[in-house]
């Protein structure tokens, strides 16, 4: 890009749009990082920078930049039929196709049988909750409109999906909905309740049935849950928390929603993170990779009896009340079915398992014994590496703390993108990258840690 054009660029961009976690008056002064291509887990910047994408964008270009077959897919399904609502009997084929696709695809004795599919992952999240709200009320508990879900949990931004969100710089300056209620998270490295890996009795679950007790089961819909905590610092739960957590969740008739947002179409090295701990929710929520971000896509699978009860037991003549324009959109349902082609040819899902392995295990060789790391861990290609003080852990503040902040701006000017969440650094490459391109990516995390011993 010629240097005027980019200069104007960037004067526009600070004269007119507002970017998503940004401080807006350094914005002003620093400007745009203008991206201009992408190719594999590369991407180009307007100076001719080349950068990896150790993030994936935000956890999601799980195939990687640059594939013309989805962009191919994409046009093809324009010059058909580019968009029609999905409300009443209408439909199309590439939304038929990737519902029936998608089913396949999730582990088939959850029965997670029938598909919405949404334009990201708040607005399937804020499905998640009407279709548990509209269950719990077809079958005679009305009043049953909580919403459980845990500190430290990221489930989007809007008003009912942004107040299940348990992280503090959240709430600032926006209220949490009251309906929403917040429990306790299996944050293993900081347990709250001091107990060690070795004689952990699920004190975490515990809590979320003494929060039942007290507002009583009777007003509780549903809890929300990643499988693996995301944006709160990859957090990874005990082998025995699911199954204990649906157990309890059964007990009560309260609905567990799986958020699958990240964790969905093979992030973890499972085409679901349900699939790590055989958990059997109620409704998976997914957005993400199952277009790899090439088009906004999202959505919810609900399981037969959720399903059946809201269609056999709803007042007479009532219709589905939920309708987004852009639901079931079969131009971003193209997206996916040439995107999910792409995972299913290359084999990314258990490339994600085998590299991400190999990810944190040359990241743990490298930064064993440094004394700002207290906890590298990671699931497929989610790995964090949480830092210390060298007198120890910090508290969770619940905002961003200065050194991983520090790390991801040395990667970067070494042309390697990650993520500061909170204390930790987080890694998220694209399903698709090599071993020789994670050796890369180890070698600069590395690097940019030494500098600090
Ligand atoms: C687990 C989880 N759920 C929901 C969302 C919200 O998705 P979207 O940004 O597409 O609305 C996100 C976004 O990062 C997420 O990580």
């Amino acid at each position: 890009m010629v240097q005027r054009d980019l200069e104007t660029l960037c004067d526009l961009d600070r004269a007119h749009l507002m970017h998503p976690i940004s401080e807006f008056r350094k914005h002003e002064v620093k400007g745009p990082r203008v991206v201009v291509g992408g190719e594999g887990i590369w991407i180009e910047m307007a100076d001719g920078r080349r950068v990896i994408d150790g993030f994936s964008g935000l956890f999601n270009i799980n195939v990687g930049h640059g594939r013309h077959e989805i962009a191919e897919a994409v046009a093809q399904q324009m010059r058909e039929v580019a968009y029609y609502p999905a409300f009443w009997d209408f439909s199309t084929e590439s939304a038929i196709r990737l519902a029936e696709r998608v089913v396949n695809l999730l582990p088939r004795d959850r029965r997670l049988n029938h598909l919405l599919f949404t334009s990201g992952g708040s607005d399937a999240n804020e499905a998640a909750f009407r279709v548990a709200r509209m269950y719990q009320a077809a079958r005679g508990h009305p009043q049953r409109c909580k919403i459980l879900s845990r500190r430290h949990a990221f489930h989007g931004i809007t008003r009912a999906a942004g107040s299940a969100t348990r992280i503090p710089a959240y709430h600032a300056l926006a209220s949490v909905d009251p309906a929403h209620i917040e429990c306790a998270a299996p944050y293993c490295l900081r347990c709250e309740f001091d107990a060690k890996p070795a004689d952990c009795e699920l004190s975490c679950v515990q809590d979320v049935v003494e929060v039942i007790e007290r507002e009583g089961a009777d007003t509780i819909a549903a809890m929300i849950v990643e499988p693996v905590m995301g944006t709160g610092g990859i957090i990874i739960p005990p082998a025995h928390y699911f199954g204990r957590l649906q157990e309890v969740c059964r007990e009560h008739e309260i609905l567990l929603i799986f958020d699958e947002v990240i964790t969905g179409f093979g992030r973890t090295g499972c085409w679901f993170g349900m699939e790590h701990w055989d958990a059997r929710p109620d409704i998976a929520a997914f957005a993400k990779g199952i277009t790899s971000g090439y088009l906004p896509l999202g959505g919810i699978a609900v399981a037969d009896f959720v399903y059946q009860t809201i269609r056999d037991q709803s007042p007479p003549g009532l219709p589905f009340m939920f309708g987004l324009t852009y639901n079931n959109h079969p131009t971003a349902c193209a997206a996916a079915l040439a995107n999910l082609e792409i995972v299913e040819r290359e084999g990314l899902v258990a490339n994600a398992r085998v590299v991400g392995e190999y990810l944190r295990e040359r990241l743990s060789a490298g930064l064993d014994g440094h004394p700002y790391v207290a906890d590298i861990r990671g699931l497929g290609m989610m790995i964090a590496i949480e830092c210390s003080e060298p007198g120890g852990l910090l508290p969770v503040a619940g905002r961003p703390m200065a050194f991983p902040a520090k790390i991801a701006s040395r990667c970067y000017q070494r042309d390697l993108i990650v993520r500061a969440l909170w204390e930790t650094v987080a890694l998220a490459p694209p399903l698709c990258t090599t071993q020789c391109e994670a050796d890369r990516i180890a070698e600069v995390v590395i690097e940019a840690f030494s500098s600090e011993v």
